[in-house]
């Protein structure tokens, strides 16, 4: 008799976005006539830019000739891509990261889930608490998690690091030695954002006590303010300590089109073993690489017409971050988040629990936001909306919900 795997038992309910889509179709069947706002997960609603159509298109039309033809892609990306993604996100600004050490993927999510495969099992994780539910989630599966506590919502093999109002949503050095580190900034879910120098201290850790950084930079492009750092490796030493996962998603709107990337700098070593060579090795045994088409739309991001209009894109989002903001402001709530980052970060009134508030704006405001016990337990009491809406349904959500 087969066996289910063990440690997929151990997960908890269903992934956080899941149960909120469902919670909306559940009350959207009871409810036909009401519209229903989403501003729950981060999912872009604008079209692609013109740029990306026109790429698109035009690699569309190679697959029909055999000369321009490309069946399986080469499994770590196309040169082309590469390149242009070193160039344009690293050493144009300063960063010292070779075209070989991108690895192109289908999207940040599946990066982020499966780079905890090539450590040891019996690596020690930490994240920042509240966090993006597939590091804690992807290590549940990997089995290095230890046993799930019901009282603290907490695994026991986890390295919890509290992010609140408290301490400016920053985590601290943790009592702790992680071997891994999760770290994503601009922060999603609290919107937050770490400086130049205070990464700089995380590099400088990691490397004392031979700890790894997973970087997580999805949002990087919606920072508006100096010295807040685009790449973990704009901080010295980070080259020996950090690998960084880059997404297409938000900066670009390829969620459904689905393109990142992660770099390994080749001196990231456990003692002789390169993690690049892992990877790699990984990549080439799993993955048959990005399709074609859509790296080439990823190479248009990069072109000086693409980079103009993906910025009045992320205008766009931050028109409505600003919005959300300003208006929960004006009706009373403490609102974080929304400046650096296209998520906003709202305390619950009254203190109500996070999933209190999910059901009152969904019933009377008609609004899905995701509640912030879903990202771990320093989350409970908050609530994450998005600005990835369009901007006539974000004005009538915040509009709606200033009259509850
Ligand atoms: C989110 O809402 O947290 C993100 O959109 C999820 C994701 O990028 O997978």
């Amino acid at each position: 008799m087969f066996k289910a795997n063990p440690d997929y038992l151990k997960l908890r309910g269903s992934y956080l976005f899941s149960t909120v889509a469902n919670k909306q179709k559940a009350f959207q069947a009871a409810n036909p006539d009401k519209k229903i706002i989403r501003l729950s997960i981060g999912d872009v609603t604008q079209p692609l830019a013109p740029v990306i159509i026109d790429a698109l298109h035009k690699a569309v039309d190679e697959m029909a000739v055999a000369e321009t033809f490309h069946g399986y892609a080469p499994d770590l990306g196309y040169e082309f891509l590469r390149k242009a993604a070193a160039e344009n996100d690293y050493r144009a600004r300063g960063c010292d990261i070779a075209d070989d050490e991108i690895f192109i993927s289908d999207g940040a999510k599946g990066d982020c889930g499966n780079i905890q495969e090539i450590f040891a099992k019996d690596c020690k994780v930490a994240v920042c608490d509240p966090v993006y539910p597939v590091y804690v989630d992807t290590n549940v599966m990997a089995g290095r998690t230890g046993v799930f506590d019901e009282a603290s919502e907490t695994w026991s093999d986890v390295i919890y690091m509290p992010c609140t109002a408290e301490n400016n949503f920053m985590p601290e050095i943790p009592a702790e030695t992680p071997d891994i580190i999760y770290l994503c900034f601009p922060n999603n879910p609290t919107g937050g954002v770490i400086t130049k120098d205070a990464l700089q201290g995380w590099v400088d850790y990691a490397n004392k006590v031979g700890a790894v950084i997973i970087y997580d930079a999805a949002y990087e492009a919606y920072i508006s303010e100096d010295n807040i750092p685009h790449s973990i490796y704009e901080c010295e030493g980070a080259r020996t300590c950090a690998i960084e996962i880059h997404s297409f998603s938000k900066n670009a709107g390829f969620t459904g089109v689905r393109l990142g990337y992660t770099v390994i700098p080749k001196d990231l070593k456990c003692g002789d073993v390169q993690l690049h060579s892992l990877w790699a090795r990984r990549h080439g045994t799993k993955y048959n690489g990005a399709p074609y088409i859509i790296q080439k739309a990823g190479e248009a991001v990069y072109s000086a017409e693409g980079k103009k209009q993906l910025a009045e894109q992320v205008a766009y989002y931050m028109k409505n971050a600003a919005y959300i903001s300003n208006g929960l402001k004006e009706a009373g709530y403490e609102v974080y988040g929304g400046v650096n980052a296209p998520y906003i970060w709202l305390k619950t009134p009254d203190n109500m629990t996070s999933w209190e508030f999910f059901d009152k704006l969904l019933e009377q405001a008609n609004v899905v936001g995701t509640p912030g016990s879903g990202f771990g337990p320093s989350g409970e009491h908050y609530f994450r909306l998005t600005a990835f809406g369009s901007y006539e349904n974000t004005v009538e959500a915040i509009d709606r919900i200033k009259k509850m």
